[in-house]
């Protein structure tokens, strides 16, 4: 077991049974309601497993909502809030979110805002909420086809991280969770990045310390960052183009998860910083390599390409025709702010033909 603290959370990482999450709760919520907030997924295989393990519970309502992206809404909040209302609950209370980034995204928002914060904690038990989205502290829900679009800066007072979650994780959930470490690697760490390279995510278990490496690229990223004014954005890497995929993709028959979505995204900043002479050959190739032996990367046409860059309007520079990305400056090194021409940003869409 081992811990840390990142800005106001502390994250401890191990087996539940083994993290004193049973202590703390006697210690300090021994006399206060509890609620644990889950998705229909996590309800069905993560909450058996906190319940029957970890004293102090028994008595804690659930509040269950459907699973899923497009059920990261305000009318659910509100409906939360009502929940909250009725039992009673108070700022001193506790809500537990037991569930992937949705649900910690969604649950850190609501136990926010309630009463004007009530007391939190996150059991992420997704890949991608223990390696990203519980790590931070931002909180949100979408509105309309806007992701994220509403939220606040806001930190769990403890994060558990247990991978033992993982085991019912379906693989496409897994792949999503990779190509965040994926990012995290390219963009900070030379030596993950080579141990992650050659490993089929597909065929094995994520040996625990790497994830604990990735969350603690992470860590470190948003805690010298934390309100996103320059390096934090090194995480946007392989993200602008991402997010424009999904974008376009978005409410059409063939939606995009957004880890796969950040996987082309990668694949084309990589190209973006080959053409601009950042990284040999060699390294986009091992780049490339890693992504196409993943990810069942979807071939595009010339006119969906056409659509992405009024998408990544926001990063443009409106008077010349120039984006910012972050992009890599070799393999385990990040640099951020690079202005980039939008006949290069052409070029490397190229990759997805
Ligand atoms: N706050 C941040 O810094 C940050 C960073 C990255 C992503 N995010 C947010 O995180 C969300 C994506 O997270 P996600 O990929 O975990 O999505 P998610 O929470 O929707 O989980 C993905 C799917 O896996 C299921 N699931 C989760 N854990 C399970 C388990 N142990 N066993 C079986 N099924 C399980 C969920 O029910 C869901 O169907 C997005 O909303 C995104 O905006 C936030
Ligand atoms: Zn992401």
């Amino acid at each position: 077991m081992s811990s840390f603290f990142n800005l106001q959370s502390e994250v401890i990482i191990g087996n539940l049974t083994q993290t004193g999450l049973s202590n703390w709760l006697n210690n300090h919520y021994a006399e206060c309601k509890k609620v644990i907030f889950v998705d229909s997924n996590t309800m069905e295989y993560c909450l058996p497993l906190l319940i029957n393990f970890i004293d102090g519970l028994e008595n804690a309502e659930i509040i269950e909502i459907p699973s899923g992206e497009e059920n990261k809404t305000m009318e659910i909040c509100f409906s939360v809030w009502e929940s909250l209302t009725e039992y009673e609950f108070t700022r001193s209370d506790l809500f537990i979110c037991l569930g992937g980034g949705m649900i910690c995204d969604m649950g850190g928002f609501i136990s926010s805002l309630y009463k004007r914060g009530m007391n939190c904690i996150y059991i992420p038990t997704s890949l991608l909420a223990m390696v990203d989205a519980s790590i931070g502290g931002k909180t949100g829900i979408d509105m309309g086809p806007y992701k994220n679009h509403l939220g606040v800066f806001s930190f769990p007072k403890k994060v558990y991280i247990d991978i033992d979650f993982l085991n019912t994780l379906p693989q496409r959930e897994i792949i999503n969770g990779w190509a965040e470490m994926l990012k995290h690697a390219l963009v900070a760490d030379a030596d993950h990045y080579t141990a992650l390279e050659n490993f089929d995510v597909k065929d094995s278990i994520i040996p625990l310390d790497w994830v604990e490496k990735s969350l603690m690229i992470k860590h470190e990223i948003v805690e010298s960052d934390p309100k996103e004014s320059g390096r934090r954005k090194l995480l946007n890497f392989g993200h602008t183009i991402g997010h424009a995929i999904e974008g376009v993709l978005l409410n059409s028959e063939h939606s995009m998860d957004h880890g796969l979505a950040v996987a082309h995204g990668i694949l084309v900043e990589a190209k973006i910083s080959r053409l601009l002479n950042r990284l040999t050959s060699e390294e986009f190739e091992r780049i490339e390599k890693s992504i196409t032996k993943t990810f069942e990367l979807r071939k595009f046409d010339e006119d969906f390409i056409s659509k992405l860059p009024l998408l990544m309007r926001q990063d443009k520079k409106r008077k010349d025709n120039k984006f910012r990305f972050t992009l890599l400056s070799g393999i385990g090194s990040g640099e951020i702010d690079v202005v980039v021409d939008e006949s290069v940003v052409f070029d490397a869409l190229q990759v997805l033909l």
